[in-house]
């Protein structure tokens, strides 16, 4: 079967023809490549087409597809079973690598998703405390959690879904919505709630309303007001933990939340995902503690084995993010320069490998209200013109774009080339 015939086939025997909405391409006049394989900065689909990918899977394939250490390391663990649901050696090492190489992570619980890795962090902050309020942004995605789809970005808003069907009212009346890098909205919930806030849940560089990072003393005032009101900061670093620096988005605002999350690229590319941070919260956990969360998959030896090769290979080639910082600058100012040539009007947000370049006439995008703004028929132009020739790129105005360490020059300079025939 070609691209077209599977697709059309999927939609009989999967909704929408897909296992996570975004990737239909809804927003989009073209079908979804069926992708077959994938090498280095590359994608090939069914059709043997060949994409320079700048989704890396929605970010956790940082170094590449078809990692050679990474696929070494699973071949390896393979070779004595799958998973036994039982302590391996294989997890004490990945959640001692991440213990001792990040800040703020004095202990961890492996889970197997981000959604699993944010829900179970915002229950501990809430059983460590007694408290049920939770504060989150609008336009901030923690995953697909009832508690979390109020105003919630990623695939959320692509679809223009306001909430969602399916959540019952009692889920989501302990969800306060404040406005991203607006302290003062986060102030005045605090006064209203003060002693029944739990925790406060925030991407620190947000990516899913489109790459839009915090300005430093919004992040400040959350830890402040935080520390004050003895509410949990959590920093969801799903998306940024591992990508934006080895140390997350926390290193690069030298600020200590109190639990962070993480999923994507400790993974290696496998289902994975985990929370953890100050010791004291995280005694609360059964069985030391009262706080129950548990999963039969959690810490599976061969995902633990793909997090832990990853996470070496980034720890140790650390230089690696400058390398993607430079590509990125490049990509950054070669858009720039050919929307000014062709009047385009757009803003180009970066955190040094996440990047999303918004169709929109404000000067800058720094909110949820800036980014949707953006003209996505615009983006939808952009992004079936660069996918058919080629270039492949998220299919959604509120998605980030990924840079790994094995894209090169020529990647970016076929970017541009493309783009300049939009
Ligand atoms: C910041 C953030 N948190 C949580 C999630 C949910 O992760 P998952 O899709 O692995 O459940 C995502 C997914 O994109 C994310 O970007």
């Amino acid at each position: 079967m070609n691209s077209e015939e599977i697709f059309e086939e999927s939609k009989k025997y999967m909704p929408g023809g897909v296992n996570s909405p975004v990737r239909a391409y809804t927003a989009l006049n073209i079908n979804p490549p069926i992708i077959k394989r994938g090498e280095g900065s590359h994608l090939f689909d069914e059709d043997g087409k060949e994409y320079i990918d700048f989704v890396g899977a929605w970010g956790p394939m940082i170094l590449g597809h078809n990692n050679k250490k990474v696929m070494e390391a699973v071949k390896a663990a393979l070779e004595y079973g799958v998973g036994f649901g039982a302590p391996t050696e294989m997890e004490l090492k990945l959640a001692k690598y991440i213990c001792t190489t990040v800040d703020n992570v004095d202990m961890l619980r492996m889970v197997n998703s981000g959604t699993e890795a944010t829900m179970s962090a915002v229950k501990l902050a809430r059983g460590y405390t007694g408290r049920d309020k939770i504060i989150k942004f609008a336009g901030g995605y923690h995953g697909h959690f009832d508690g979390f789809l109020v105003e919630a970005g990623s695939g959320v808003m692509t679809e223009n879904i306001p909430g969602s069907p399916g959540v019952p009212k009692g889920s989501i009346e302990n969800t306060l919505i404040a406005q991203y890098n607006d302290i003062e909205s986060v102030k005045e919930l605090f006064k209203r709630y003060k002693a029944e806030i739990a925790a406060v849940i925030v991407e620190p560089v947000a990516g899913n309303m489109g790459v839009v990072p915090a300005k430093k003393e919004f992040l400040l005032g959350l830890r402040d007001i935080c520390t004050e009101n003895g509410t949990i900061l959590i920093f969801d670093e799903v998306m940024s933990g591992f990508r934006v620096a080895y140390k997350g988005a926390q290193s690069l605002y030298g600020i200590k939340p109190d639990l962070t999350t993480f999923a994507k690229i400790m993974g290696g590319g496998f289902p994975c995902g985990a929370y953890g941070g100050r010791r004291e919260i995280m005694e609360k956990l059964s069985p030391m503690g009262p706080v129950y969360q548990a999963g039969t998959m959690s810490g599976n030896p061969i995902v633990m084995a793909a997090g832990y090769a990853s996470l070496k290979e980034l720890h140790e080639n650390i230089s690696c993010y400058e390398y993607m910082d430079k590509l990125g600058q490049k990509l950054q100012n070669g858009i720039k320069e050919i929307a000014k040539e062709k009047g385009i009007s757009l803003v180009v947000n970066r955190c040094v490998n996440m990047m999303t370049v918004f169709f929109t006439s404000c000067s800058e995008v720094t909110s949820y209200s800036d980014a949707k703004k953006s003209d996505t028929n615009m983006f939808s132009k952009f992004a079936e013109h660069m996918i058919k020739d080629g270039v492949y790129v998220p299919p959604s105005q509120f998605e980030a774009m990924f840079l790994g360490t094995k894209h090169t020059e020529e990647d970016i300079d076929k970017f541009l080339e493309v783009m300049k025939k939009l």
